[in-house]
């Protein structure tokens, strides 16, 4: 048998052991079932091992994993004992900035006109993907504290734009939109109060928009973007923004397309290794319940299938998850009265009998 791509599973804390759990067995039987060999390795890292080790992911393991995978399947990381939240910055935010991974790319995809919660709105109506800036912005620890714990203590955050850092990742972007076939992309800032910052988005979005003339581009304040993406998702296709407003804008939207429970995120730089991850978090309100939705952790996985160059079996993946949806074999957040392993069988099930295997797994 050929060598398998390699792919490194951090499953986490909380619900992202339960979600990855079974995104790693439907893992497996795509690759029975299409006789794709992966080769998975199951990294210990998250809050249990910080604990018991004073390890979370130093910088050298990041660099490491990024020299040794093809791409890193992520659970989610976050636990209450851990106050500064060093685990989710070392093992989430580490591996993005330091495998330069600049674009998360967050579609918002309906399935089911059922679950959104919009009136009205038809599965053709909310089909846009945000890509969020992911290596700068406010998210790269500069700044302090003067005088802790007094009454004049100060307290500062620097937010980063690069030139290079803004350039890339509109033009990827502006690819990502080309690539499939969307017609619009719109630019949400806050140029209005941060002009410092977001005159420099705004400037390169003018310049790379004449690259693409088939693409209709345009911008918008992120107030009014937040507002409009509940009033009418319809009038997007792609929204690039940067990584804190990013951030609070994926959270809102996966809510539009059926809730935390079904969003996806792929932390990419083209060429490189890729991160796929739920855009959800260790959520302990409910862990170790078997409540936890595992679709929106299945669906990184057909992101990374996709980007990994396996079509067929990403397309399958989004069949079975449709599937799953439609007809209500979800856990409680969909309506549905399965659990976590029970939804994870039934997407295994629905993969044996419906997958229909080509000679070209691709
Ligand atoms: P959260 O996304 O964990 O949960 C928000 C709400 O949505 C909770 O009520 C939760 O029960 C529900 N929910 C989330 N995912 C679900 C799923 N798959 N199925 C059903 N319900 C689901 O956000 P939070 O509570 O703000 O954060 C909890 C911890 O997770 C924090 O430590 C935070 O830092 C961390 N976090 C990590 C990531 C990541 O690893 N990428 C992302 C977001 C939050
Ligand atoms: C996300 C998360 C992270 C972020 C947290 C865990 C630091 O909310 O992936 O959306 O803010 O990027
Ligand atoms: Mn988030």
């Amino acid at each position: 048998m050929q060598a398998g791509k390699k792919i490194a599973v951090i499953a986490g804390d909380g619900i992202g052991k339960e979600v990855t759990e079974q995104a790693v067995r439907v893992l497996d039987s795509l690759s029975e079932k299409f006789g794709v060999p992966f080769d998975v390795d199951l990294l210990p890292y998250g809050s249990d091992y910080y604990l018991e080790t004073g390890i979370a992911l130093p910088h050298e393991l990041r660099l490491q994993i990024g020299r040794d995978y093809d791409a890193v399947l992520l659970g989610a990381v976050g636990d209450p004992r851990i106050e500064d939240n060093v685990t989710g910055r070392e093992i989430v935010l580490g591996l993005r900035v330091d495998l330069d991974l600049y674009m998360n790319v967050r579609p918002v995809n309906l399935v089911d006109e059922r679950v959104t919660p919009l009136k009205g709105k038809r599965i053709e109506d909310i089909q846009f993907t945000i890509v969020r800036e992911n290596t700068e912005g406010c998210y790269g620890g500069l700044g302090g504290q003067q005088h802790p714990d007094s009454n004049h203590e100060v307290a500062t955050a620097t937010m980063i734009a690069t030139s290079r850092g803004v350039e890339r990742v509109i033009r990827g972007a502006f690819e990502f939109a080309k690539r499939n076939g969307k017609q619009r992309l719109c630019l949400v800032h806050k140029a209005n109060a941060i002009p410092q910052f977001f005159l420099l988005w705004l400037r390169h979005l003018k310049s790379i928009a004449k690259e693409y003339p088939e693409i209709q581009a345009s911008d918008m304040l992120v107030d009014r973007a937040a507002m409009e993406i509940i009033r009418a998702p319809e009038q997007f296709d792609v929204l690039v923004t940067s990584n804190l407003l990013g951030d609070i804008l994926s959270d809102l939207a996966a809510m539009v397309g059926g809730g935390l429970g079904l969003a996806a995120s792929a932390n990419i730089h083209p060429g490189k290794i890729g991160l796929f991850e739920p855009v959800h978090g260790s959520a302990p309100d409910i862990a170790g319940q078997g409540k936890a939705n595992p679709l929106a952790m299945v669906m990184s996985l057909a992101l990374m299938l996709r980007h990994l160059g396996y079509e067929r079996l990403a397309l399958t993946v989004e069949a079975a998850v449709t599937e799953a949806v439609r007809s209500r074999n979800t856990t409680h957040d969909l309506d549905g009265s399965l659990s976590t392993k029970e939804v994870g069988d039934f997407l295994i099930s629905w993969i044996e009998k419906n997958a229909r295997v080509a000679s070209n797994a691709a």
